[in-house]
């Protein structure tokens, strides 16, 4: 029997530490440590996520190496997510992947974190099992800081055909819980609260982009004149109706991301759609895609929660399949802010 491939994955992008080990592309650990600090900022403070960065990343490599049950001199390579992200946190990932790899004389892999979150489909658990995607299909990748929908022709060849123009879905979600009051990150309560709520009780606007590409800006703008309207007649009004007002934002900002990726698939013909990202966690943008396997015939592809916010699986997955394609970099290689998927 062949040796196996080990690799172990670090993700250091925003506000998550996170390491996993990944071997033969089935899952052994994921560790994710998430920093409170932010808060009460409501929004990640970049300069206070490097230092925790900088704290949390041995712990997390340790466990997620102890739980895996191997060794360290086992692993055949270290990924990192090199960017997009805030520089100062990715550069405790890509420093530690670094000086790890060259202790242990072991090749690195960058890899970039929007193709790590549409990657997380090819995961398997522990058992061999997973619900991996046809080539090609269409992921609709929807985070904290981008919106996009990617045509995905093979593990590592990615053709990006629509993005946010302004704003990121997963910002419209966490600066519209803002307005309401509610601690960052606002997403999953906005998601919690919808659920008792009316999504039709409030319209606002749905904005008109060209092509494939979104806007979100539009809708911030109208919530937040929408709510001061309404609270300067009843000063209750956010708390009286909270889970419609909820349940009104989530259905707009769905609506604004099935229209779009409705139109990508007309236009590609590709049926087979995947969504990824943070927002991916969203139950009513999942209970939706699902409608449109019936509805449309589509086949849709639903990430499970842990691998939907950012983890290092992803990266560690990605590195898999980089690394039969011996897409190392060398110790020279640098993070970066920004980069194009
Ligand atoms: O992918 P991710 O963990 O980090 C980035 O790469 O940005 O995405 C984080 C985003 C946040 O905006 C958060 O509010 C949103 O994902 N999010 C959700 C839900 N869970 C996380 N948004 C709506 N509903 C959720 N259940
Ligand atoms: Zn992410």
């Amino acid at each position: 029997m062949s040796k196996p491939i080990i690799i172990l994955g670090i993700e250091s992008s925003c506000d998550d530490t996170s390491a996993a080990v990944i071997q033969d592309g089935k899952i052994l650990s994921n560790t994710i440590g998430s920093q409170k600090i932010h808060q009460q900022y409501g929004g990640v403070v970049p300069e206070l996520a490097s230092r925790a960065h900088q704290q949390n990343i041995i712990p997390v490599v340790h466990q997620a190496i102890n739980e895996a049950g191997i060794y360290k001199n086992q692993i055949s390579a270290v990924a990192f997510t090199r960017g997009p992200g805030l520089l100062g946190s990715l550069l405790v990932g890509v420093s530690f992947a670094k000086s790890f790899a060259l202790a242990l004389d072991i090749p690195i892999i960058d890899v970039n974190h929007m193709q790590g979150h549409i990657l997380a489909h090819f995961i398997k658990e522990k058992d061999g099992s997973g619900n991996p995607p046809n080539f090609p299909f269409l992921c609709l990748t929807v985070s904290g800081g981008h919106t996009q929908i990617v045509r995905v022709k093979d593990y590592l060849n990615f053709e990006l055909i629509g993005e946010t123009i302004d704003d990121a879905a997963g910002e419209a979600f966490d600066k519209s819980a803002k307005l309401l009051g509610l601690p960052y990150p606002g997403g999953p309560l906005i998601d919690k609260y919808a659920k008792d709520g009316n999504p039709n009780a409030f319209t606002f606007g749905i904005p008109k982009v060209d092509g494939l590409n979104f806007s979100f800006s539009g809708l911030k703008t109208s919530i937040l004149y929408f709510i001061q309207k309404k609270t300067k007649e009843n000063p209750q009004f956010i708390e009286e109706n909270l889970a419609d007002i909820c349940a009104s934002i989530q259905h707009s900002i769905i609506n604004i991301l099935m229209k779009k990726i409705e139109k990508a698939a007309k236009e590609t013909q590709i049926y087979d759609i995947a969504i990824a990202g943070g927002v991916s966690a969203n139950s009513g943008l999942r209970m939706r895609l699902t409608e449109m396997e019936q509805s449309h015939q589509w086949k849709t592809y639903i990430p499970p929660f842990s691998y939907c916010t950012d983890n290092a699986a992803m990266i560690a997955i990605t590195g898999y399949y980089k690394y039969f394609n011996k897409e190392f970099c060398s110790q020279e290689i640098t993070a970066k802010a920004r980069l194009n998927i």
